[in-house]
């Protein structure tokens, strides 16, 4: 039987680093507010005048990945970009990804599945390997967030990131790898989260500690507290299937990596599962939510600190636009 394994895992975030303080200062918010409803300190914002687009950003966390497992651009056959903000709404963010490293044996496309493109991704991936359509497949979840926040909607600009993170995966015959990958969608709530025509709405002159961010045409709706609830019962019902499946139980578990939304969604969703916040990764606090990006940024986070070895169970969980959600046993192999 043959399973996909992650070979490596890469990260990269930008440079500017946005404080809850800062943003006291264009909206009617408190960092006491922030930090207390969701958990959220700071987060990262690309800068238009940077190489910091979600392609550049996608290459980078892919070159640290494919650094750490010491595999060429060459040898990938397959580049998998979950996102919501390409650059472009073509060609693909992948394809450029692709570009930038030069990956000339690959196959390249975006996978839009709200904060669930990365876990999406990875099981397209991870079945191509299994099946043995793909040997070297790079999977990364990039965002630029910030080019799609409403800076003036209090309830979601406070809660928006940018960053990128990626793995590689390569087949395993052993008993380590992906043991497996569950994934949910329900069109019905889709009005929870979507992206609006910001024709119109634009404020006339961006706040100066704005002044680099990049905006794009749409921004992003949010009726939060609705999919607060929905968020916690998806969670831990996709992590429990998932577990539960691998035939493993909770106690299992080395380490939780949520997508990073709100520190309250993901308490609430260990303490279903049972599982102590000791074994759950968190980076909420210093970069809000990147959504496709979150978990591999944890992840690389998690891996490069030693927190994971081989054997280790790690559990990854995610929900987000669409809706969608998702939750990937991984029995680790670095
Ligand atoms: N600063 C100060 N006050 C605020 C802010 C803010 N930034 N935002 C909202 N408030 C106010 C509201 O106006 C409201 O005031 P009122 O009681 O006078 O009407 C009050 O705070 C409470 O608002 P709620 O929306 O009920 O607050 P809640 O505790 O639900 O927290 C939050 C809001 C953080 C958005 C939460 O609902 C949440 O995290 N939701 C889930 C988000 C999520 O997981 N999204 C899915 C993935 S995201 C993606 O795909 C990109």
């Amino acid at each position: 039987m043959i399973r996909a394994r992650i070979v490596g895992t890469g990260s990269t975030t930008p440079k500017r680093i946005l404080t809850n303080k800062e943003l006291e200062t264009i909206v009617d918010t408190s960092d006491e507010w922030i930090t207390r409803r969701t958990g959220i300190k700071e987060r990262r914002i690309s800068s238009s005048t940077r190489a910091e687009n979600t392609s550049d950003m996608a290459a980078e966390a892919a070159r640290k990945a494919l650094e750490m497992a010491g595999i060429t651009p060459e040898r990938i056959d397959m580049i998998l970009v979950g996102t919501v903000t390409p650059d472009r709404q073509f060609p693909s963010a992948a394809c450029m990804v692709q570009k930038s490293l030069q990956a000339k044996n690959a196959v390249a496309f975006d996978v839009s599945a709200g904060c669930s493109g990365f876990l999406y991704s990875l099981s397209i991936a991870g079945n191509a390997i299994a099946t043995g359509q793909s040997k070297t497949a790079v999977v990364i979840g990039a965002e630029r967030l910030s080019a799609i926040s409403d800076w003036t909607d209090r309830a979601t600009c406070v809660l928006l990131g940018d960053g990128a993170g990626a793995v590689v995966l390569a087949p395993s015959t052993q008993d380590d790898g992906i043991l497996s990958t569950h994934l949910g969608s329900d069109g019905n709530y889709w009005e929870l989260l979507y992206s609006s025509d910001r024709t119109g709405e634009m404020p006339a002159k961006m706040p100066e500690i704005l002044d680099a961010v990049e905006c794009k045409p749409f921004y992003l709706k949010m009726e939060g507290n609705k999919l607060f609830k929905k968020a916690i019962s998806c969670l831990a019902d996709v992590a429990t299937a998932a577990i539960q499946h691998d035939g493993l139980t909770c106690n299992d578990i080395k380490l939780m990596v949520p997508h990073q939304a709100n520190l309250r969604i993901i308490r609430a969703a260990a303490e279903k599962l049972s599982i102590p916040m000791e074994k759950v990764y968190t980076n909420v606090e210093r970069y809000g939510n990147t959504s496709s990006a979150s978990i591999p940024i944890a992840l690389d986070e998690a891996n490069r600190e030693g927190l994971l070895g081989k054997g280790d169970h790690v559990l990854m969980v995610t929900f987000g636009a669409g809706l969608t959600w998702g939750a990937s046993v991984v029995r680790w192999s670095i």
